[in-house]
């Protein structure tokens, strides 16, 4: 594996290798079981695979966890090279962003809903980076996680609006034993709220089976707030059925519905989601 820290080299990289399909999976580091399955797909599919770890400044606002954000590099690097990553891609900020260019991307109503609410230009910084990388990489397929799975309806929508060369490609959550999806902030949680956070997975699938059954909505919602209030410490920023990937309200023709959850804990929030 070739690890590069500079956009030239990366270039440099990317241009030997023309002829070859390749796969992309950007990841802000700290690798788990979800970023594996990521990478294990992209190798499957593909002749070369890069993967990058860039804490991206961009996405995060200024009172959320960019300073505390978990990092460990050389356990990264073992990981990817284990996976069969070929190029590991590692810029330093000021590498992916050397000067203000005052031009931005601004999503739009996508933005407007769920985790959008409460971190507001978020995914305007998620773009920014998504964009540098893919016109870097030049990737045949890019591949992202369902977990986020209002990052993906933005990623899979910005790149069929602007006509991005690229496959996207959903890879489905991975989770832990009891269901709690993996993530790189589950570190963060004490004992305790470990033990609860299992309850956003069986609260979404409390949702989407009353939902099933009964057709009525605003009661499996109901449904999945109470049980996230009765068997948890954290406090519900939301819990959300909307149509996917357009995230609009439900109706008798929408096909698929993303029932989606975000709870703050003490020193972390935690997402999840179900795709029905
Ligand atoms: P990060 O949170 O590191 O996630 C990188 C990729 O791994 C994303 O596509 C995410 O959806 C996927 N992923 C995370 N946990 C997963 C799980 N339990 N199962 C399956 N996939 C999982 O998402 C980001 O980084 C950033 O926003 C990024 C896209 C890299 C842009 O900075």
């Amino acid at each position: 594996m070739q690890t590069v820290q500079t956009i030239n080299e990366l270039k440099h990289i990317i241009s030997l290798n023309k002829e070859k399909t390749i796969g992309f999976v950007p990841t802000m580091g700290y690798l788990h079981e979800g970023h594996l399955a990521l990478l294990n797909k992209a190798r499957v599919d593909n002749d070369l695979v890069v993967a990058s770890i860039f804490v991206n400044p961009a996405q995060f606002g200024p009172n959320e966890d960019l300073d505390r954000y978990p990092r460990d590099i050389e356990k990264d690097t073992q990981l990817a090279t284990d996976a069969g990553v070929d190029v590991l891609f590692i810029p330093s900020a000021t590498e992916m962003y050397p000067f203000e260019s005052g031009i931005t991307i601004t999503v739009g109503d996508l933005s407007t809903k769920l985790c959008g609410e409460s971190r507001p230009g978020h995914f305007d910084g998620v773009l920014k980076v998504i964009t540098k990388l893919f016109h870097l990489v030049q990737p045949t397929k890019a591949y992202f996680g369902q977990k986020d799975a209002q990052q993906l309806a933005i990623i899979e929508t910005f790149v069929e609006a602007y006509n991005f060369p690229v496959q996207i490609v959903r890879v489905p959550t991975v989770r832990e034993a009891d269901g709690l999806a993996k993530s790189s902030r589950n570190v963060f949680l004490s004992e305790q709220e470990r033990v609860e956070a299992m309850h956003l997975y069986k609260a979404l699938q409390l949702a989407t089976e009353t939902w099933e059954k009964t057709s009525d909505l605003a009661a499996a919602i109901a449904k999945g707030k109470e049980h996230i209030d009765s068997n948890t410490s954290g406090k519900i920023d939301y819990l959300e059925a909307l149509s996917y990937p357009a995230l609009q309200p439900v109706t008798n023709e929408t096909k698929e519905v993303l029932f989606a959850t975000a709870v703050f804990f003490e020193k972390a929030r935690l997402i999840d989601n179900i795709l029905t």
